[in-house]
């Protein structure tokens, strides 16, 4: 798959990329949800230091926590991501679940993030839609409409391309070509491993 060779050459190391640990990952997909890469790095370290496990995070004080958050803003997520630990221990014996409906249930998990961690702490072919991937699969695959409007079609596309057993890095790829080649503002269409079926190229709507 053209997406996947041109992540091997050109994906982002990242260091939620290093880890299989589900509760890194979380930490790190909550931090994503609405927070840049670039801001979220160091913090993502600062906050594994000070709670290096889910148990270490669910027998904080939760207000030591929104310490170490800050200044990520947006300060109902590390309410969130602390109850998440402790119900995690209260139900599921310190492990986080993998079943998507077991997911879902957590305040602060929803389907972009239960997705994610699907895929990238244990390694299943789940989809993934955040307003990255949307941009990049509607350009790619529909290239007309307000993508807003088409979320069902565009889930059902990010399932379906997933090549089998490669849910990992897919998605990962997924995010890298939004963020690098498929930005919202003048994409670097030329570069582009899929300029010659992609349903916008070489002009695009959002442009510049
Ligand atoms: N944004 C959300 N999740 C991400 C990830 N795993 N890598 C890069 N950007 C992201």
């Amino acid at each position: 798959m053209r997406l996947l060779k041109w992540y091997k050459q050109h994906g982002r190391d990242l260091p939620w990329r290093k880890t299989s640990d589900p509760y890194k990952i979380l930490v790190s997909e909550v931090m994503l949800q609405q927070t840049q890469v670039d801001r979220v790095i160091p913090k993502y370290h600062e906050f594994l230091e000070r709670f290096p496990t889910l148990t270490h995070l669910a027998e904080a004080p939760v207000e030591e926590v929104r310490k170490t958050w800050y200044p990520l803003g947006y300060n109902i997520r590390p309410h969130r991501l602390h109850s998440i630990a402790r119900e995690t221990i209260a139900r599921y014996g310190g492990a986080l679940p993998r079943e998507p409906e077991a997911l879902l249930s957590f305040k602060g998990i929803g389907r972009y993030t239960a997705g994610a961690i699907r895929a990238f702490a244990f390694n299943e072919d789940a989809p993934i839609l955040d307003t990255n991937v949307m941009r990049v699969l509607h350009r790619v695959f529909v290239g007309e409409g307000d993508p807003k409007t088409q979320k069902n079609k565009l889930w059902a596309l990010s399932e379906a391309l997933i090549p089998k057993g490669k849910g990992y890095d897919f998605n990962q790829a997924l995010m890298d070509f939004g963020a690098m080649v498929c930005t919202a503002r003048n994409p670097y269409c030329l570069l582009c491993p899929m300029k010659d079926f992609c349903r916008t190229y070489p002009s695009d709507p959002n442009g510049g």
